[in-house]
């Protein structure tokens, strides 16, 4: 197995990264239950890293669901819906009008997912009163499995990994089949980009936040990578500012866009991928998140799962309910600090994208499981 490692990217280059887009946000803000995640400090982390600060925006109870990624999920279903219905965002402006004009359709949602953005979609699929059908990769546990299943949706389990999952959500699509993916490949590339711009929702609100706390911006922002749809967004919101260090994390078992970066394009790594870090687990970038993603970070980093593990349970030790996934952006920090140079003058930002979606797991690792962890988040 290959070791952790640190790669100083070739290709940055910050200017070239994209802007953020505000158009998500008004509609998420008409969803049920919308309200910002906490950005919250973790002494113990600040510490362990010998950095003056570090803040944690904290995803792991968003519009009812244990991930960031019904934020995307949201947004990129709503935009496949209005251009299958060939409407614009001013005609159907939001989720109920969606609903009400899709009344008595037979459509059906589709995704490939690794967890979290099946359940998203799924969701979407129940609010919306349509049908879904979400692929999962052999090796998911039940409970994520459960997941899906509890927001209504049929699951069909690949035979393989995650990028077979992708192949068979794409053989599927046509036209009352809708494929929802937050990857892009060759001749699919507006709904991932949808997905992107829907993260920019949560990058609004950080911005805010340090802001309203009065705190300067970040020196260093860790974004974990499955594909990079959420890299991406994350440097197109801080890859601008001066002297910020942008470090991407993969788990060692799914460095794609690390051995992307060292090929100097993108690749496939062999698979499956079978990293704790269910939702990093993919072997081939989004060739739409690559772009941002090649030029805004300046290193990348890959980790264990025990490094992920050491992780989640800092973060535990400061009330923050963090998944493998969710943990490894701190994970690259805690497991490569002295090679990133992080010292007393940084102030750090990381994003903990999920909360314990692996319940058994969070527990086998963290210990006694906080209560907000005993019943998976659910509205
Ligand atoms: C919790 C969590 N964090 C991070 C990611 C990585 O996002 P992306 O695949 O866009 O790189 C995922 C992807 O599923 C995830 O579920």
């Amino acid at each position: 197995m290959r070791e952790p490692r640190v790669v100083s990217n070739p290709l940055v280059a910050p200017s070239q990264v994209g802007p953020l887009t505000a158009d998500p946000t008004a509609f998420h803000r008409t969803l049920p239950g919308y309200e910002p995640t906490p950005l919250v400090e973790s002494p113990q982390s600040a510490r362990r890293l010998g950095v003056a600060a570090v803040h944690v925006k904290d995803e792991s109870a968003r519009l009812g669901m244990p991930s960031f990624k019904v934020l995307g999920a949201s947004w990129a279903t709503y935009r496949v819906l209005l251009r299958h219905l060939g409407s614009s965002p001013e005609e159907i402006p939001t989720l109920d009008a969606l609903a009400t004009r899709l009344a008595g359709s037979n459509l059906r949602l589709c995704a490939a997912t690794d967890g979290n953005h099946g359940r998203a979609v799924a969701r979407m699929a129940q609010l919306l009163g349509l049908r879904a059908i979400i692929l999962v990769p052999a090796d998911m546990v039940d409970e994520r499995i459960a997941a899906i299943r509890s927001e209504g949706a049929d699951v069909e389990v690949v035979d393989g990994g995650y990028d077979d999952a992708i192949a068979r959500s794409a053989a599927l699509a046509s036209d009352d089949t809708l494929v929802v993916s937050d990857t892009s490949w060759d001749g699919y590339v507006d709904p991932p980009m949808w997905v992107i711009d829907g993260y920019s929702t949560m990058i609004a609100e950080i911005r805010d936040q340090y802001r309203d706390k009065g705190l300067s911006a970040p020196t260093v922002v860790a974004a974990q990578i499955g594909v990079g749809a959420f890299a991406a967004a994350v440097a197109r919101g801080f890859a601008e500012h001066d002297g910020v260090h942008l470090v991407g994390v993969e788990p060692t078992q799914a460095d794609c866009v690390t051995a992307s970066i060292e090929a100097g394009g993108v690749l496939t790594i062999p698979g499956p991928q079978l990293s704790m870090m269910a939702g990093l687990n993919c072997g081939t970038p989004s060739i739409i998140a690559w772009p941002d993603v090649s030029s805004g970070y300046q290193t990348f980093v890959t980790i264990s799962d025990e490094q992920a593990a050491d992780a989640m349970r800092l973060l535990a030790a400061d009330g923050v309910v963090s998944g493998e996934s969710g943990a490894a952006g701190l994970g690259g920090l805690l497991a490569h600090a002295d090679a990133l140079g992080l010292g007393p003058s940084d102030s750090v930002l990381v994003i903990s994208t999920e909360g314990a979606t692996d319940v058994a797991n969070y527990r086998t690792i963290v210990g006694a499981a906080p209560a907000a962890v005993t019943a998976p988040a659910k509205g």
